[in-house]
């Protein structure tokens, strides 16, 4: 046998532990590359499906009070990943922010957004973008939301002489409702430059359709998790929303046909026309057809209509039950505007109480307590952890709101917690965030919160209110239905008094 040379043996030392080395290497990031979040073990085929309820920001809350800020899911065949902390969620939504900015695919939603052609469900890309900016341009930039300021003034001068009249019968008044067509009527306005009847859209009126809507869409679909189920439909979701479309379809058809036909007569062009104006103009870099137009209304619509008033009735709920905190904003609306005369929109600039008030009912009702879900578009690692692509990402910020270690007693209603603090409600601080941040957050923002605080500074200045029905304020019922807006399940019943002179 040939005697190898020292050198023959340091050579396959060498070449050995480069081997080790190199598969050591490799081990050690294939263990990090597959590190998924920690989560719930889930059932065979159904994945962790059952764990969600008829409330799923509760439900995930409370699973992730076990299993950590950052979860790991699966729902059916499809990854899912749930932030509910504020470090988390800027991960997602601020650091990472352009990979997780897609929509996830959701059967429902094809049929009400035009085959995905709105805003709030498009796919993550150029399409969005521009519709997105020609919708900030048109409708919801701070010079166009200002120019709706006559119109709302009006809209909610006529709800408070509405309500002025039951004061003076001593009747109570579905404050729910009356709010809801104050919602309606002002989208309409804004979108379609008139106002509709509920008969003129449905027999059930626009609320119940939009809320079925939004409740519809935030039940989990089989067919979304479970492809090969998607045609069986068992659930019959594709089937309500397929009737739900033909509903807003018809609506939008005739609202566009009133347009054609008052073309040459109008000197001013409302949203309608606008958008009606891109259509084979080759103004845009797509082509633009009837659907672009038709997906985008019912977007505005929908984003619009119920979102802000929702926002309204949990804040004078949020008031309702803690009647001191409603007497120092009336004592804050009185100093600055007296009792001679309602409040304008000019008047709401430093109404520090009101603001606080709006930040704390956000906090604890968020209108949307889980965002609206996006979705991964590549491989991504967060906090360590391996996200794959197509996940579907869930922000819990309900779950945020209600942390103790985000929040000193967080179940209560204490606004004063916001005195003299910097946290902002506009997307930059991940504790509060009720509009989203980042790509995705809501392009309505500055309208919402207008609508919001003017509203609401209206009712708790024009108004005295005791709950109908003998109800005590702690035991007034502040039930969610959850959905993609989430609402109180009982319309409130309250009992107005007029405090102002005149
Ligand atoms: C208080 C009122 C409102 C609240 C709390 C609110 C909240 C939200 C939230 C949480 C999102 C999802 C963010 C995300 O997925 O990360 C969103 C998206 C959206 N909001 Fe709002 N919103 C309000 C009012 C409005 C109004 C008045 C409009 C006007 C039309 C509007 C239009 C939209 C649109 C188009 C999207 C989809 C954005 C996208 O996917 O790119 N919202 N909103």
């Amino acid at each position: 046998m040939m005697m190898l040379s020292i050198f023959h043996w340091l050579s396959i030392a060498l070449a050995l532990a480069t081997i080790y080395h190199y598969f050591r290497q490799n081990l050690i990031l294939m263990k990090k590359r597959k590190r998924l979040p920690p989560g719930p073990k889930g059932l065979p085929i159904l994945g962790n499906l059952h764990l969600l309820g008829k409330n799923p920001h509760k439900d995930l809350a409370k699973l992730a009070k076990k299993h950590g800020p950052i979860m790991h899911m699966r729902f059916g065949y499809v990854p899912a990943v749930i932030a509910s902390s504020p470090e988390i969620t800027e991960k997602f939504l601020k650091t990472n922010d352009q990979v997780f900015a897609n929509r996830p695919y959701h059967e429902g939603a094809w049929y009400v957004s035009y085959e995905q052609r709105s805003i709030t469900f498009g796919q993550y890309g150029l399409y969005w973008r521009n519709m997105r900016k020609l919708c900030i341009l048109q409708l919801l930039s701070g010079h166009k939301t200002g120019s709706f300021q006559l119109m709302r003034e009006e809209e909610v001068g006529l709800l408070v002489k509405s309500i002025k009249k039951a004061a003076s019968d001593g009747s109570a008044v579905d404050l729910s409702d009356e709010i809801s067509s104050l919602g309606a009527n002002m989208s309409c306005l804004m979108i379609f430059g008139k106002k509709y009847m509920d008969k003129d859209f449905d027999d059930r009126g626009f609320r119940d359709v939009i809320q079925e809507v939004m409740h519809l869409g935030a039940i989990p679909n089989l067919g979304d998790f479970f492809p090969f189920l998607g045609v069986f439909d068992l659930q019959g979701l594709t089937r309500r929303f397929k009737a739900l479309a033909k509903v807003f379809d018809t609506f939008l058809e005739k609202i566009i046909d009133e347009h054609l036909q008052l073309r040459e007569e109008k000197k001013t062009k409302d949203f309608v026309d606008i958008m009606m104006g891109f259509i084979h103009s080759g103004a845009s870099e797509f082509e633009f057809d009837p659907r672009h137009v038709k997906a985008i209304l019912l977007d505005m619509l929908l984003a619009s209509m119920d979102t802000s008033v929702t926002a309204v009735e949990w804040a004078i709920s949020d008031l309702l039950r803690h009647p001191e905190a409603m007497k120092k904003l009336q004592k804050e609306l009185e100093e600055k505007i007296g009792l001679d005369r309602i409040v304008e929109e000019s008047d709401l600039e430093g109404l520090e109480y009101l603001d606080m008030v709006i930040k704390e009912s956000m906090r604890l009702h968020p209108v949307a307590p889980l965002l609206l879900p996006h979705e991964s578009t590549e491989d991504c690692e967060v906090d360590g952890f391996s996200i794959k692509k197509k996940s579907r990402i869930i922000i819990n910020i309900y779950a945020i709101g209600r942390d103790p270690k985000v929040w000193a007693d967080p179940e209560s209603f204490i606004p004063e917690r916001f005195k003299g603090s910097n946290i902002d409600i506009r997307g930059k601080d991940f504790r509060l965030i009720p509009f989203g941040s980042g790509r995705r957050s809501c392009p309505g923002l500055q309208l919402g919160l207008t609508v919001v605080r003017f509203v609401l500074a209206q009712l708790v200045h024009c108004f005295n209110w005791e709950l109908a029905d003998n109800i005590q304020p702690s035991d007034l019922d502040m039930t969610e239905v959850f959905g993609l807006v989430t609402s109180r399940a009982k319309h409130l019943r309250v009992v107005p008094t007029y405090r102002l002179h005149g």
